[in-house]
């Protein structure tokens, strides 16, 4: 089956940057909100984005028009009855991801792949929501979409060979560079990530250096484009709480337990970029 028509579920910061990159790469996209003001956000953040694009010259007003019309948003998930694909980004939540996936699994096509963008939950226990094992795997898009070149697979003990193929094509026709991996906690990058970001934590906690030398060092020192508490901040600090509670969750290995500094400025609403305070402040 060649890949024509993609779903994409969520139009958030990862959903928007997945739906865009796909429509850039001449892919019809259905891309769908739980209400019209997400969905509107969604889509303007989008726009916003390949505005930027033609203000940098990379790309021109008429490609903005081109683009925007291989997207079309929906609030309604029996659209997606004709993808090839579906991408699920929505929040991660392990009960709201299995009921995405059983209506997708009874609106979607026989032939469709449905794949999940999850950082941090087993993908065998999102694919049993639905009767296409074989099916189901992990597609683990990294932020900003746009600007990083990397997507992990991630197989299933039940994926089928055809699937990663497939999805291993698709991939690379949205210019990525695509790596396979078992469904294993954290994957490959953010296995290595999330202690590294959560000793930069528990290393500012306990005062051993200053957030700024933190980060410069990491920088500086390893030629990282940002340091890991920037990085914490971009990709937003729920999300690595969530996902290292997930992994010693499965694990039991202290490296990955989240410091307390990271459950209070959580519990505060400090999440990074996304709420304009996290270990940083933005305008
Ligand atoms: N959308 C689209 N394009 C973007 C963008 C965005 N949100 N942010 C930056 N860009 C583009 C810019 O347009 C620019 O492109 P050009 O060079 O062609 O003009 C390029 O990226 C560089 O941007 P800037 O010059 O503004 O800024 P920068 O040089 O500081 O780079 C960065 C910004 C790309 C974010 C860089 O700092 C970086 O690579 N940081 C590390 C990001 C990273 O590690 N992401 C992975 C997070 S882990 C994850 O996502 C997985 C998970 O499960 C949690």
């Amino acid at each position: 089956m060649q890949i024509n028509k993609v779903g994409v579920v969520g139009c958030g910061t990862m959903g928007a940057g997945i739906t865009q990159v796909c429509a850039q790469s001449g892919y019809q996209v259905i891309v769908s909100e739980a209400n019209e003001g997400l969905l509107s956000k969604g889509l303007a953040s989008i726009k916003r984005s390949l505005i930027k694009s033609v203000e940098k010259g990379k790309i021109s007003e008429q490609d903005v028009d081109t683009i925007q019309g291989r997207i079309k948003g929906t609030t309604d998930t029996s659209e997606f009855s004709d993808c090839d694909l579906v991408i699920e980004a929505v929040v991660e939540n392990l009960e709201i991801k299995k009921q995405v996936f059983a209506e997708l699994d009874k609106v979607c096509p026989k032939r469709a792949i449905l794949a999940t963008n999850t950082s941090s939950m087993c993908v065998i226990e999102i694919a049993a929501a639905t009767d296409r094992l074989d099916k189901v795997l992990g597609l683990h898009f990294f932020n900003p979409v746009q600007v990083m070149k990397l997507l992990e697979i991630i197989r299933t003990i039940a994926t089928s060979d055809e699937a990663v193929e497939q999805c291993k094509v698709f991939g690379e026709s949205i210019g990525k560079t695509v790596v396979i991996v078992k469904d294993m906690p954290g994957f490959i990058v953010n296995r290595l990530l999330t202690p590294f970001t959560l000793n930069a934590i528990r290393m500012l906690e306990a005062g051993i250096a200053t957030r700024d030398d933190i980060d410069n060092a990491v920088k500086l020192g390893l030629n990282h484009p940002m340091g890991p508490l920037q990085l914490a901040d971009l990709i937003g600090l729920d999300t690595i709480y969530h996902s290292a509670n997930a992994r010693y969750e499965e694990l039991k290995e202290p490296q990955y337990a989240p410091p307390p500094l990271l459950k209070r400025m959580v519990t505060a609403g400090w999440l990074g970029r996304k709420t304009g305070k996290g270990f940083y402040e933005y305008q």
